[in-house]
Formats: C-alpha cells, structure tokens, sequence
C-alpha cells in the first residue's frame, strides 16, 4: 500500500528507479514518472488502465529545462509563461527526439507545464529528468484532489503519495496549443480564457469532444461519477425523482427539501476559485452517497465557471 508522506528523498529515489508516485500540484494530485524512460512512463498507462493514445504533460521547474525538451518556444508563449508560470497552464510545442513517443502518443509535439506547489517545485528542483504526469485517478474517473482521494484508488498500484494537501485550485490546467500560427485554448482549466485574454488578446476555443478530438482529454464522457449526473434545471428533475435518492452539488446553498447531507455548496458566496477548488470533492463525495442520482446546477459562464461546466458536460455525457 502507498505511503502518506512528505517525504522527498524518498520519492526522488523512487522516481530515479522508474517507480510512479503520486505528487500534489495546486490544480490535482498527478501520477508522476521519469517523462525520459519508457518503462517508467509505462507503468502510469498500467496503473491508472488509460489507453496508450492518450499523450501526457511534462512537467518540470524551470524554462531552462523545457528548452532541453522542445525545439522552438513561440514569442507569445513566453509572454504566456511570464504571466502564468508556475501556475495552472500547459502549452504544447514542438518536442525534440529525447521525449519518449510514449509520452507523446506519437505527437510531434508535447504538452509541458511547470506547476505552482512547494513540495513538487522542490521535488523537481532535485530531479535532473522531467516528470511526466497525468491526474492521479483511474481513466474516466473524478480527478484526486487529496493524498486520500488517491490512496483509495492506486493505493494498492504505487508505493508512495507526496502528502501536499488539498489542492487549492483543484481543477486541471488550461491547456493552449499554437499550431497553424493560432493560439487555441483545448482543454478549460485553472487558468481563466479572461486572464489569458487579458495578456495576448483574443483566443479561440475548441469546441466539445469530437469523434477524433485533437486533445484527448476532450473526450465527452470523462470526469465521470459512478451515479447517474443531471446537469440544469433541478427544480424541474426534482419533480420526477424522490428527494431520498438525489445528490445536489450547488453553487450556493438552496432546495430545504434535500436533506443537508446530500448536498455539496461549492461555495456559500458564489466565488468561482473556491467552487473551483472543492468541485472535484464534492463531486466524489456525492458519488459515495447511498443515492442513485446526483443533480448540478449549472455555474455561471465566466472565469473558473466555464472550467466546472466543461467538466460537468463531460461528466454526464452518457
Ligand atoms: O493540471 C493538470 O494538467 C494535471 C496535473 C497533474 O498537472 N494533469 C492532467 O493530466 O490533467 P491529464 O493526463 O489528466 O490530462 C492531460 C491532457 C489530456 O487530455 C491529453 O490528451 C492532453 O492533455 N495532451 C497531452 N499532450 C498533448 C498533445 N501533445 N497534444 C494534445 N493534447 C495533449
Ligand atoms: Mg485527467
């Protein structure tokens, strides 16, 4: 079983020998493996059953290390980087031969960020390979936002969580790609669309999941609890299922006819950065209720809003 701890030389000692631990960033917890080595990299697609086309994030300290991994940095980029690193944004550029296709699933480009959270920058300050991370949950399921809500799923897959906490962002980073020479947001995150816009302009959005996404995080049904998710109007479904059986995540507080323990308030004063932050728990606290539904409401479209209904999108897709 993994080891809670804040151990580092440990975990750099378990990641020098191609283990995966699990390491705390300020968006969610990651499985982490040396990004350089095949059999390292492996073992987080074994662990966490996710499908080999689905290409990871890099992650390291510094700009100066990205540039031993990636050909070129765009100019607007590294506006982009002076603005939000360390901090919840990924970009993708062109990599150079020693990344592993396994990391990329065969992409001639990578995904790289350097996360904002004391005990992993220390981590990869000691580390002379970058790491390679995907959220720390099962493919498909709710994103760790805790060291417990990871023990209680890889728990038995790794031997060792650095114990950072709660994430205090607590959804994934936004993730911009800048091929064809536009500048296009794939994945909603922690970084807002308006603070992006506020340093380089205006972006444009992919759309939802496609058959073919160009992200594969895009894919619709991901985030998923196990109980049935009804995103919108819950007035109207509560109408037709019995209050007994219903979890309610909500902005704000509402609905006295849900007993108290079914409902999650993501956050009393309606503040996006803290719905953002407990989202991912209350969601998975909800999951493990006696229930057989769980009702959403929808946040409003703007800033870390649009990050919780993409991802509620997803989550209910069926
Ligand atoms: O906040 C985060 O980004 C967290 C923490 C641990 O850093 N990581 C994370 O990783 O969310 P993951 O694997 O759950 O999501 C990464 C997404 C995937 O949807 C993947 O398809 C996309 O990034 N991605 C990675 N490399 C890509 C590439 N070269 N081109 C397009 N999409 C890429
Ligand atoms: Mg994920």
């Amino acid at each position: 079983m993994a080891e809670i701890t804040k151990n580092l030389i440990k975990a750099k000692l378990l990641l020098e020998n191609e283990e995966l631990i699990a390491i705390p960033t300020e968006t969610v917890y990651g499985l982490a493996a040396n990004a350089l080595s095949n059999i390292a990299v492996t073992k987080i697609f074994q662990a966490k059953n996710r499908p080999t086309f689905n290409p990871l994030i890099l992650h390291t300290d510094s700009l100066a290390k990205i540039e031993n991994y990636v050909q070129e940095i765009p100019r607007i980029a590294t506006q982009l980087a002076d603005a939000f690193w360390p901090g919840p944004l990924t970009m993708l550029f062109h990599k150079k031969e020693n990344i592993p296709d396994l990391v990329t699933a065969g992409l001639q480009t990578v995904a790289v960020r350097i996360p904002k959270h004391p005990l992993t920058h220390q981590l990869l300050t000691n580390l002379d390979f970058p790491l390679a991370a995907p959220s720390a949950n099962p493919f498909g399921y709710i994103s760790p936002t805790t060291p417990q809500h990871v023990h209680e799923q890889l728990g038995d897959k790794i031997p060792l969580i650095l114990d950072g906490g709660e994430c205090n962002i607590g959804i994934e980073s936004t993730i911009i790609s800048f091929s064809h020479n536009e500048v296009t947001i794939l994945r909603l995150g922690g970084t807002s669309l308006e603070a992006i816009e506020k340093v380089i302009g205006k972006v444009k959005v992919a759309p939802h999941s496609t058959s073919r996404p160009q992200s594969p995080g895009m894919l619709k049904s991901h985030y998923a609890p196990r109980k049935k998710l009804f995103v919108g109007r819950i007035d109207q479904l509560l109408k037709k299922y019995d209050p007994a059986q219903v979890g309610l995540l909500l902005l704000r507080d509402g609905y006295p006819q849900i007993p108290e323990n079914n409902k999650v308030i993501l956050s009393k004063s309606g503040n996006l950065n803290e719905a953002a932050a407990n989202f991912f728990a209350g969601l998975r606290y909800l999951d493990n209720l006696p229930i057989t539904h769980i009702f959403a409401e929808e946040m409003p479209n703007r800033e870390l809003g649009r990050a919780i209904n993409d991802r509620l999108k997803r989550a209910s897709a069926t």
